[in-house]
């Protein structure tokens, strides 16, 4: 039976986790923080909004493995732990005019999906929102996952599996076959994958040089109350809006190479009022603000595969949620010495080696 040890439980580590016990391996899981995340603790996944949103960014190379997660996402939530903490309603793209509109609509059908520009009223009909915008689209294939309810029902689902999970276990440095943490404990598998979100030691990078490509990107995000009931997620301007299981949130802004967690009201303002400009008083109260840092990789775009002598899942950026399936079959295929297709190696760390020079 083949033994992995992953570092890190954030969602990528707990799909990951969940993936290779279901594939017949031994698993260890090493979480530095407690059991019960908490959005004032240091990890991203538990801070974040949940976005499941493949055309939220712009359409790259990689868009495909975009809605080739998302499909995961509706296709194995039924009957797991966490099945109630996921929604699929769809999302809502205020447009700037009809030609962004088209270009949204374009961009849907390329990979198959389904998108309907809406007129006022559709856009109320679909949104549940009393306000009016110039124009919109509809994408089908858009939903929101709650961090709360789906990590700890994918903790109870990895435990389950007969997976181990760690808490409060800070790894300070590992080899191919060991991870070894800063109290002097050592867990020793067969592999190592690393998914240690912003926060690597320096032994970390240097054990698993695609570590030092992550970079910080803090996120402020803020608890709103609306008075009508929020169905899709809503894009606008400077904002999205998603309503979670017990709460809606508006996030989120982007805050490149910022490892600090303070909350500032200036950067909550802003949110709130590009919201108000498209929502205005259907915005009727603004609860709690906090920060997230995401861990950013160099194109936007997580690294998976082999860096050093162990595997990594590193750098999910803005799409840690929405990316954790696919990058938990792709570490699956790696760990058992599967054939990784083209679309699963380009994620692989090597893209950003500097290739060499023609003679
Ligand atoms: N995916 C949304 C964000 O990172 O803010």
């Amino acid at each position: 039976m083949k033994s992995v040890v992953i570092v890190g439980g954030g969602v990528v580590g707990l799909f990951i986790a969940v993936r290779l016990a279901k594939a017949g391996a031994r698993v260890t899981l090493l979480e530095a923080e407690g059991e019960h995340a908490d959005v004032f603790g240091p990890g991203a996944s538990i801070a974040a909004a949940g976005m499941l949103a493949p055309l939220d960014e712009a359409v790259s190379a990689h868009t495909a493995l975009a809605f080739e997660s998302y499909d995961l996402w509706r296709h194995t939530h039924a009957g797991t732990p966490w099945a109630d903490g996921v929604r699929f309603d769809g999302g809502v793209v205020i447009a700037k005019d009809e030609v962004d509109a088209y270009g949204y609509e374009r961009a849907a059908s390329q990979y198959g999906r389904r998108a309907r520009t809406l007129s006022g009223s559709d856009f109320r009909r679909r949104t549940g929102l009393h306000t009016k915008v110039g124009g919109a689209v509809f994408l089908e294939d858009e939903g929101v996952a709650d961090p709360e309810r789906v990590l700890s029902g994918l903790a109870m689902e990895a435990r389950a599996l007969g997976v181990i999970i760690e808490y409060h276990q800070d790894v300070a440095n590992v080899t191919a076959t060991a991870a070894l943490t800063n109290e002097g404990r050592v867990y020793e598998a067969d592999l190592i994958v690393l998914s240690p979100g912003a926060w690597a030691t320096d032994k970390l990078k240097a054990a698993a040089p695609a570590l030092a490509r992550v970079t910080a990107g803090k996120g402020h995000l803020v608890s709103v109350t609306l008075a009508s009931e929020l169905k899709p997620n809503l894009h606008g301007a400077g904002f999205y809006i998603a309503r979670r299981r017990q709460d809606v949130v508006i996030g989120a802004t982007m805050e490149p190479g910022r490892y600090d967690r303070r909350v500032e009201r200036a950067k909550v303002d802003q949110l709130v009022a590009a919201a108000r400009l498209v929502l205005g008083d259907e915005i009727a109260d603004v609860g709690r603000a906090w920060t997230g840092i995401r861990p950013m990789s160099p194109d936007g775009w997580p690294m998976v595969g082999r860096s050093g002598e162990v595997l990594v899942a590193a750098g999910h950026s803005r799409n840690g949620w929405l990316l954790a399936p696919v990058t938990a079959e792709i570490i699956t295929a790696y760990v058992f010495g599967a054939d990784i297709p083209e679309r699963w190696a380009a994620l692989s760390p090597d893209r950003f080696n500097e290739k060499p020079k023609n003679p």
